[in-house]
C-alpha cells in the first residue's frame, strides 16, 4: 500500500470509529470510501448495528459483500451522519468532487445528514479550489447546449470517456462534462452560474455541506471543523 493511500485508510478509519450503534449513515463513493466501507464491515462482524444509504451502486456493492445492511430514503429521508472523500479541500471545507462520477447521488446522500464527514489524504488539501477540473453532471438530451453555456463561463469543457472511447455514464445513465477552471476565485458565484443551466443537473462544488474533515498525514489523522 503506498503512502497516499494508507492516509486514506487512516482518515477512512477515524471516521467509521465514530459511528454510534444503531446509526443510519450516509455513505458516498470512490477510494478513501471503499476503506471506509471496509472497516465498517470489521465493525459489523463484531456486532455494530448499522444501517447505510450508499451515493453509488459500486459502494452498495461492496457493503451487500461485507454483510452490512443497506437502507433508502424511504425509510430515512434524513439521518444523523454521511461520510464521503473528495478530490480537494480548501482551508474553509468547501470541496470539488465528482472524480468518481457519483457527485449527484453524493449531494443528495450528503445534505440528508446532519453531519457531513470528509475523509481525505493529505494531497486533497489546497489553498483554493480548481487545479482539479470540475465534474458536472448533465442530461443527454441537454449535452451540447449544456456544454456551450458553461464554455460561455470561461472554461473548454472535456466530455467524460471510458477507456474503450465510449461516453462514460453515471449511475443514472447521465453525462459527465469536467471542466478545467483552475484556480476557481469565486467558488459561490461559480456554484450559482451552473446551478441556473437548464439540463446541468448537478455539478461538484460542495461548498456549505461539510461539517468536519478528517484529513491523514502520515500517520496522524487532524480533526478539522466548519468554523462558519
Ligand atoms: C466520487 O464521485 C467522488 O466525489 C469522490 O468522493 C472523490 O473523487 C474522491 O475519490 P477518492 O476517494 O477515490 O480519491
Amino acid at each position: 500500500m503506498d503512502s497516499i493511500d494508507n492516509e486514506k485508510k487512516l482518515a477512512a478509519r477515524a471516521a467509521v470509529a465514530l459511528i454510534p450503534d444503531g446509526s443510519v449513515v450516509g455513505i458516498g463513493a470512490g477510494s478513501t470510501v471503499n476503506h471506509a466501507v471496509r472497516a465498517l464491515g470489521e465493525r459489523v462482524a463484531e456486532g455494530l448495528k448499522v444501517k447505510i444509504v450508499p451515493a453509488s451502486i459500486e459502494t452498495e456493492n461492496l457493503a451487500r459483500s461485507l454483510g452490512i445492511e443497506i437502507t433508502g430514503f424511504e425509510q430515512h429521508p434524513h439521518f444523523d451522519i454521511a461520510i464521503d472523500g473528495a478530490d480537494e479541500m480548501d482551508p474553509q471545507l468547501r470541496l470539488l468532487k465528482g472524480g468518481g462520477g457519483a457527485l449527484l447521488r453524493e449531494k443528495v446522500v450528503a445534505t440528508a445528514a446532519k453531519e457531513f464527514i470528509v475523509i481525505a489524504d493529505s494531497s486533497k488539501t489546497v489553498e483554493h479550489l480548481g487545479k482539479f477540473p470540475l465534474p458536472v453532471e448533465v442530461l443527454p438530451f441537454a449535452l451540447w447546449t449544456v456544454f456551450d453555456r458553461v464554455r460561455k463561463l470561461g472554461v473548454e469543457p472535456i466530455l467524460r470517456k471510458k477507456a474503450d472511447g465510449s461516453v462514460y455514464e453515471t449511475n443514472q445513465h447521465n453525462y459527465i462534462l469536467d471542466c478545467p477552471f483552475g484556480k476557481i476565485e469565486d467558488p459561490d458565484k461559480l456554484a450559482a452560474d451552473l446551478a441556473c443551466i437548464p439540463g446541468l443537473i448537478e455539478h461538484g462544488l460542495f461548498l456549505t455541506e461539510a461539517s468536519v474533515a478528517l484529513v491523514a498525514r502520515g500517520e496522524t489523522v487532524e480533526t478539522i471543523r466548519r468554523t462558519k
